[in-house]
Parts: structure tokens; sequence; C-alpha cells
């Protein structure tokens, strides 16, 4: 669902690739129609199908329901060039359906078409991966939206436009994008109708939808947050997607759901190409959709948004996967796409790695490890009744004992209480304190089971960042993550583990798209539990003895040394994202 780039007066502009291709004028056309559109929409549509359809010297009628609807007098008389027309018409149309609807509509509905250019490039990979004659692939695209998608496989098919257009299968929930998608597939095709039977006004969920196996399925479902607000979908349909594939989480987005769906429409050998949220990859609602993804038909390309082309609050990935089964991942970025790498499949709990080539991630290929920092230590962390609950035993005091700690106070191997102000509970704090008596009951034990040695870990923030408390003072404010190891001579070996180039990069690369910022580091005790540690025993152990002496920097790389791997791009990659508090 990647919304479109800009937005003026509520009027999603077209993308570049609109605009480069026909000038500015595209962007006027589009702001006319939105002014002088009447509140019947199919209307403004109508004239905008009769004008692309008369300059390219064809009649074409825009059917909504079955009738054909009347063109608006007051579009058909905004101003704009014919070469806008006829260079651009097919796709215009689509683009004037997105324009004219509200902008709660659009967020309801998850319509945002995509930019021309980019269906193109997933089209082109699509298509190449599928390997089959031209003339004979059966197309569907489950949310037409504007026919972008349809538009941009039937460029690409070399074969004649009347034998392309009896191969392309389509739905969309709004009567309206089927009625823009048959329109636009009309006039791209010079005038022959897709059979009535292939565009369908239905849900693509719904299990009595029924489309042809297909060769190909591609589009860009849309994201339907199910976490909360308009988009949460109704029992019955949670209901429907439950027995459908049982074990699927109540939560997962409703275009995770359109790649299980899509992929039950495939015929064997064939190819899904979807546009995602990248939260897909990582979230673990959506594990049980990787697992099933990974053993029908896995991803074996990914396109990754790696210059946020779209809304600047959803990252988007194109995943194209192919029924069978295959274990390696070709990744490409930008438009027009250019191969990044080649990686294997992730296992089903996390696809994020795939985003780390595109994110600037240096892929960590071999390294030598002697097992987890779960066999070592517990990793725990807070959660919210945490936070709150020590919320009335929070004092300022330069002499406590007993030391309240914010991730914002922890940077590599320092602590920085007392020296950094820090907030908790929307005040600022310079000797944040914590008066045992005065925390929550429920959360007493808590509190008091954490005092002890430990290394405690920041979250959100660009590489790992960890202290040690060897006196056991400090309490872990959410989300810190505390580590406790078994054996307290293990402490230092931990800090220093965690202060290593190869452990922020594996966590970066295992929680992409999980962070608030592409950034950041989302630090879980899961995640921490499952960091490999290093076979070279003594190295580590000097590793250790440079985190007591407090020197990040050799450290970091006498545990390159201890993973018995030579990467001074990972090396680098680590450095610059080490905070610079300058010369304070
Ligand atoms: C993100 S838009 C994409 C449109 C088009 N594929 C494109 O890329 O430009 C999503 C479309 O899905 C449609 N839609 C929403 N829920 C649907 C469903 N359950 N089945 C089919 N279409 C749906 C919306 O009406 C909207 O047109």
């Amino acid at each position: 669902m990647p919304a479109s780039r800009t937005w003026r007066n509520g009027i999603p502009s077209l993308p570049d690739s609109v605009l480069s291709a026909s000038g500015r004028s595209v962007d006027a056309y589009l702001q006319g129609v939105v002014e002088v559109a009447p509140a019947d929409h199919a209307a403004a549509l109508a004239a905008v199908t009769e004008r692309a359809a008369t300059t390219r010297g064809l009649v074409v009628d825009f059917i909504l329901d079955g009738k054909v609807v009347a063109p608006s007098r007051e579009v058909l008389a905004v101003e704009a060039d014919d070469e806008l027309f006829t260079e651009r018409g097919p796709w215009l149309i689509g683009f004037v359906r997105e324009a004219l609807l509200s902008a709660s509509d659009r967020r309801r509905g998850g319509v945002h078409h995509t930019d021309p250019a980019l269906a193109a490039e997933i089209a082109g990979l699509a298509i190449e991966l599928l390997g089959r004659r031209h003339d004979e692939i059966v197309v569907v695209d489950p949310a037409v939206g504007g026919g972008v998608f349809l538009l941009a496989v039937a460029e690409r098919l070399e074969a004649a436009p009347a034998e392309v257009v009896h191969h392309l299968h389509g739905c969309d929930v709004d009567p309206m994008a089927v009625a823009v998608t048959r329109a636009a597939l009309t006039i791209w095709s010079g005038g022959i109708e897709p059979p009535s039977t292939h565009l369908q006004v239905t849900d693509y969920l719904d299990p009595m939808t029924s489309f042809p196996g297909a060769d190909l399925v591609i589009g860009n479902p849309p994201f339907l947050s199910q976490l909360k607000g308009a988009t949460v979908r109704a029992t019955s349909e949670r209901h429907n997607l439950a027995n459908r594939w049982p074990g699927v989480g109540r939560y997962v987005d409703t275009a995770a759901a359109f790649m299980l769906a899509s992929v039950d429409g495939l015929l064997s050998g064939g190819v899904w190409a979807l546009i995602q949220p990248d939260s897909v990859l990582g979230a673990s609602d959506a594990e049980s959709v990787r697992a099933r993804l990974a053993t029908t038909a896995p991803v074996e390309r990914i396109w990754v948004d790696n210059a946020r082309r779209f809304d600047a609050a959803i990252d988007t990935v194109a995943l194209i996967g192919r029924e069978g089964s295959s274990s390696d991942v070709t990744i490409f970025g930008g438009v027009p796409a250019s191969q990044l790498g080649v990686v294997s499949l992730p296992s089903p709990k996390s696809w994020a790695p795939l985003l780390a080539p595109a994110r600037g991630v240096t892929v960590v290929h071999e390294i030598a490890v002697a097992g987890t920092l779960g066999d070592l230590a517990l990793t725990t962390a807070g959660f919210r009744d945490q936070f709150y609950g020590l919320r009335h035993a929070v004092t300022e005091d330069e002499h406590a004992e007993v030391r309240l700690i914010t991730s914002g106070l922890i940077d590599p191997l320092v602590n920085r209480w007392g020296a950094t102000p820090c907030r908790y509970d929307k005040r600022a704090w310079l000797h944040p304190a914590v008066t045992l008596e005065l925390v929550a009951d429920d959360i007493g034990d808590w509190v008091k089971a954490r005092l002890r040695p430990k290394v405690l870990v920041a979250s959100q923030t660009p590489t790992i960042e960890a202290i040690v408390d060897l006196a056991g003072e400090l309490v872990p404010c959410t989300p810190v993550v505390t580590v406790e190891p078994h054996d307290p001579d293990d402490l230092w070996r931990i800090a220093a583990l965690l202060t290593c180039p190869v452990t922020s990069a594996l966590l970066a690369q295992a929680a992409s798209g999980t962070a608030l910022s592409a950034d950041a580091l989302r630090v879980s005790a899961s995640r921490l539990a499952e960091l490999p540690i290093p076979a070279d025993d003594g190295a580590w152990t000097l590793a250790a003895v440079a985190a007591r002496a407090g020197d990040v920097a050799a450290t970091g790389a006498a545990m390159q040394q201890a993973f018995a791997i030579d990467d001074p791009a990972l090396v680098e990659w680590w450095h610059s994202r080490l905070p610079n508090r300058g010369a304070e």
C-alpha cells in the first residue's frame, strides 16, 4: 500500500515517473479535475476515460455496475494537452480515482496507488523469474486499484495486446476501481475489452472468490494494520482467515494474508509478487505466514525501498516468490532496480536480514561460534508495569545507593548516571534514585531481584550499547534489557560481546524493520539471548580486559578476532554508529 510521496491540498501529487513523461501539466490537470469534479465521481472518471480514448482514436465507455456512465461536462472542459492523454491516458484514470477519494476513505480502504515506474520494475523482475512464454501467462492482480500492475505486466509482455488482455484478471472491493481498471486496459489495448468475468468486484480474501490458476499473481494489496482503528478486520473476516490458514495470528496485517491467498491461487511453478510493509519481515505475528510461504512458494527476490520513495511513515518492500522450493534470495533496490546481493532465505523467525544490504547494514557471513548468550546468562526486560511501578519511588539523590538507569544513560561501556540528565515519567533527572520501600507492591520482588551484578543494555540505539553494573545497584528502567550471567566472572566477557561489530550487525539484521526508525536497533531480551558467543576463548578474554578498561575500540577489535572475522567494512560501519559525544 505505499502512499504517494507528497500531498497538496489533500490531493496526491503524481509520481516523478509520470511527471517526467508528460511535464508538470499532469499535476495541474489532476488539481483541475478535483476542483470541478461532481460528487458523483463516476461522471468525472467517465470524462477522463473519454478524453484518453478519443486522443487514441477510440470510443471507450466507462461502465460502472453494468451501466454506461455519462461523462461530466465540467471535467471534459478541464484544460490539458492532448499529449498527456496519448502518453499517460490508461494510468491517468487510476490516479484521478485516487485523487477524488477523501483522505479518510484512502486510509480506511488502504487505497494508495503504486508509481507506474515501480510497478514496471516489479513486473519485470517477476516475469523474468517466471521464465514462461509471454503469450500464455495468466495474471491475477488481487487488488487492482487503478490497474497499474496489470498495465505494467501488459507493457512488459511481448505478445499481441489482444492475447495479453485475455490473460489478465483482477479484483477489488471497490466497484469504481474495477470500472477504472477495465477502462484503462481497454484503452491500453487499443479498444479490446477484457472479458467481463475477468475483472471482479469482490474481496480477494473471501473464500468464495475464485480465479483461474495463475502463472503470476502480482499487485499492491491494502496494508490494513490490525492493531488499531478503522482498519481492524470484522470478527467474521478473522474467522474466515483462521479457518483457511490455521495458526495465522489474528494481528497479521491484511497485506500478509494476501500473500497466503496469492500462493493458494498459483499454478505449479507460478510466481507471486506483492508490495508489503517491511514490518512483515520481522513482526512476530507474521512468523506463521513466513513459515507457510517458506514451505509453499518461498521468496526468491526482494526489492527494498531504500530511498523511502513512499510515505515517510512506512517502509516498503516487494516480495517475489515462486511455487516450489528454493533457498536463495536475490536483493534489489532502486528504480531502475539494481542487484544488491544474494543471501540465503533466513529462518521464518525473522526475514529482517533480507533488508540489511539495502539498509546499509553489513551482512555477517562466516563467524566462528560456540553457543549463544542464552547459554551463559538470563536476559530479561521489564514492561509497562515496571516503568510505572517506579513512579512514586524515584527521587533526586546524588548519593543514592539504588539508582535508576534509563536507555539514555547507557553509552558503550559508559554509565552516564549523574553526568548526563535523563528523562523518566515526563521529568528530567540528573541523579534519579530509587527508594525501595516506595516501589509498587506488584513489582517489588522484580526490582529486588535485579539488584545483583549484571550487564544493562539500552534500546533504540544505532549499535548495541551496554554497561556493567558491578555493584548491583542499578534498577533498569523499561526498555533497558538486563543480562544476568550465571557465573559472575562472565560480566566483562558479556559486556565485550555486546560491544562488538559482529553482534551489533547480527542484531541489526535480525531486527531490521522493527525499530522506531530504520537506523535504530530494537533490542529485546529474546534477541539478545540468541546472539552467538565466539569460539576463540583467549581473544574473548582479551576483549573482556579491554572492556573493563573502558576501551571501546580495542574491545571491538579483540571481539572480531574472537569471532575469527576480518572485515574492515563491518568495523567501519560499527565505528560510524558509535555515539560521538565530542569533547564533552
Ligand atoms: C494499495 S491499493 C493498490 C491499488 C493498485 N494495485 C496499485 O498498486 O496502484 C489497494 C486496493 O485494494 C483494494 N482492497 C482493499 N481491500 C480489498 C480486498 N479485501 N480485496 C480486494 N481489494 C481490496 C482497495 O480498494 C484499493 O483499491
